[in-house]
């Protein structure tokens, strides 16, 4: 089966199960960040196994459903939690997922994760908008045959994290009374977290934050015109910078900026729904 066909068989089995509802805003809720789909009025989910070619995370802290529903009285499609290339998932399977959410008619997403602080002064529990990314992964889920209707063979990356988005953003964060930091994303593959001597790497690159997830999406939404909106949660200060790192610590500080988290989210969808 073409990608293209895997993309509208997964879109139309999302669109039957969550009918009547037809979202326009779809979010990508990483590690430890799936609370806000909780909180949903009407909801209506669907398991990835339930879905034609999804495949389903085997990650702690990743539930595995799509869940849709009312948020600040807009109907909103939420992936509670992804699969990562360092599952083994090849990465056209990473992204499905986000491209059958935006065949299933999603205008704007909002893909958020968790990441490792690289500048000295983001501290865990810190939001940050993403302004870019690096991809250092060698990779790229757009590799093969390129089908036109989904996009072009060389999709422009320039503003791959909407600017106006972005400010839009800034604003609903203030008056929730946050303060957004913004800064640049570098994508590895993981599961192995960076080495200190990566991490010093990746400042003098340009990276502020690192993670394992969220570039190839971005990639796929920015490939099908579709704009984004990146969020990090800063869980914990990058290898070498504090101390040792631990998938439990990224679910602490995570379930701790939840209220906040979730307060930022239901007011985006309030103002990004088309
Ligand atoms: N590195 C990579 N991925 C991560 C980190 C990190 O420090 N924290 C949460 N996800």
């Amino acid at each position: 089966m073409s990608v293209y066909d895997a993309v509208q068989e997964a879109a139309a089995a999302i669109v039957r199960a969550i009918a009547p509802r037809l979202p326009k805003v779809g979010l990508v809720l990483g590690s430890g960040l799936g609370a806000f789909a909780d909180g949903l009025e009407a909801p209506a989910a669907v398991a990835y196994k339930d879905i034609p070619g999804f495949a389903s995370s085997s990650v702690v802290g990743h539930a595995g459903q799509l869940v849709a529903g009312k948020s600040g009285g807009r109907e909103v499609l939420c992936m509670q939690g992804r699969v990562h290339a360092y599952e083994g998932h090849p990465l056209a399977q990473v992204v499905l997922p986000v491209r059958a959410m935006i065949a299933a008619g999603c205008k704007v997403l909002i893909i958020t994760n968790a990441a490792g602080g690289i500048r000295h002064d983001y501290n865990p529990g810190d939001l940050v908008l993403i302004a870019d990314h690096i991809n250092l992964s060698g990779d790229n889920p757009l590799i093969g045959e390129n089908d036109e209707r989904l996009g072009p063979r060389f999709p422009d990356m320039s503003t791959a994290y909407d600017p106006e988005l972005r400010m839009i953003a800034h604003q609903q964060a203030y008056a929730e009374g946050l303060v957004l930091k913004e800064g640049v994303y570098a994508w590895l593959k993981g599961p192995s977290y960076e080495t200190p001597a990566e991490i010093r790497m990746l400042r003098t690159m340009g990276a502020d934050l690192c993670g394992m997830s969220t570039a190839p999406e971005v990639i796929v939404a920015n490939h099908m015109g579709v704009r984004v909106l990146g969020i990090s949660c800063v869980t914990n200060k990058a290898a070498g910078l504090g101390g040792k790192l631990s998938h439990d610590e990224v679910k602490e500080t995570a379930e701790r900026v939840r209220p906040q988290f979730v307060g930022l989210l239901s007011r985006l969808c309030a103002t990004l729904a088309p």
